[in-house]
């Protein structure tokens, strides 16, 4: 037995050190030390062994057993080891390797056009403001002196989620909310999304305007066409022309659009601008005093103007976009071309 037992610890170690690769060292753990393994059966035959002789063959199996033991977490650890190292070199990174260049985003021409005339404002004394984009009918209609069934609300096809409230069809809405909180003298402007049912290649159900609106005392119509022609100084240069034409909104009287020299030809006149040379830019006027009213504000002692460009037209003229619909598509081929 005793024999037998060195040929085992003989053996044992012997696959072990031959074992490649940690599933094999498990099987020689089984073969070895398992429930049917050999030493194992070893061990069971001991109650055969004479009496005088169990003691010794017994400490001799007891160490044959250790030191099988500790040559597999020896060969384990060696094992681990190796395919660490193994992993860490198919792994390694060359730091020296040139980069492949990183891909840096870039503002969306709406955003960068919004922060541009926000900025403008601001150095003007405005104050930025935000409000809701579902609103009820009493901001985005009633209090802008627009009550049901005035055909005013034909302009506006709106998107209605209710009787009474719907997707705010103009950041108009702002003036109202805005003469509500605040006492005047004040200056705000509000960027924001508007919702109108329209869609072809220059509408888009969702489209972005700016509101602003000043609210003082002896401020009029000179006012507010000095402020916009600075305004258009600002955002175009020097030599940007502007015209402007008598138009009706219930809120403002009088009421006025202002067109600016046409961003795609010039001023030499294309498709665009049909040949005038002009593109519409501002819709504006004077807030009508029962609009102040309405709001809480002193129409006597109190006067306002108000306007409001679409934004959408243009990005869209400056950046050369054929159609509404990329703006909000969010396409990255369309937007790496807008850098
Ligand atoms: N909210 C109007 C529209 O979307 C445009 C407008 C007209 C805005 C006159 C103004 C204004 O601030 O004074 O058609």
């Amino acid at each position: 037995m005793k024999e037998q037992l060195e040929q085992i610890l003989k053996a044992g170690l012997g696959e072990i050190e031959g074992a490649p690769d940690l599933r094999a060292l498990d099987d020689v753990r089984v073969k070895f030390l398992g429930k049917t393994g050999a030493l194992t059966q070893i061990l069971r035959g001991m109650k055969d062994v004479a009496p005088e002789e169990r003691r010794e063959v017994g400490s001799l199996a007891n160490s044959v057993r250790e030191q099988i033991e500790t040559a597999i977490s020896q060969k384990l650890a060696d094992l681990e080891n190796a395919k660490l190292l193994a992993d860490m070199e198919k792994e390694k990174v060359d730091i020296t390797e040139p980069s492949k260049g990183v891909k840096r985003g870039a503002l969306h021409p709406l955003s960068r056009f919004n922060n541009k005339f926000m900025e403008i404002c601001v150095e003007m004394g405005f104050t930025v403001i935000q409000g809701p984009e579902v609103e009820t009918d009493y901001y985005n209609f009633e209090a802008l002196n627009v009550p049901k069934n005035h055909p005013a609300r034909d302009m506006q096809d709106s998107f209605y989620i209710t009787d009474n409230i719907l997707m705010r069809t103009q950041t108009s809405n702002m003036q109202i909310r805005a003469m509500e909180k605040l006492k005047p003298p004040f200056k705000v402007v509000c960027p924001g999304r508007v919702y109108r049912n329209d869609s072809d290649s220059s509408h888009s159900p969702i489209f972005n305007q700016f509101e602003a609106l000043v609210v003082d005392e002896n401020v009029g119509l000179k006012d507010l066409m000095m402020m916009i022609k600075e305004i258009l100084r600002r955002l175009y240069g020097e030599n940007i022309k502007s015209r402007v034409r008598p138009s009706y909104f219930p809120f403002t009287e009088p009421s006025i659009e202002i067109d600016a020299t046409c961003q795609m030809c010039h001023g030499k006149g294309c498709n665009l601008c049909k040949g005038t040379g002009f593109s519409e830019f501002f819709a504006a006027g004077v807030v009508n005093p029962k609009v102040l009213e309405m709001s809480g504000i002193d129409s006597k002692k109190y006067s306002g103007f108000a306007f409001g460009p679409g934004i959408d037209r243009s990005v869209m003229v400056t950046n050369k976009i054929p159609n509404i619909k990329y703006l909000f598509r969010n396409d990255l081929r369309f937007l790496k071309q807008m850098k």
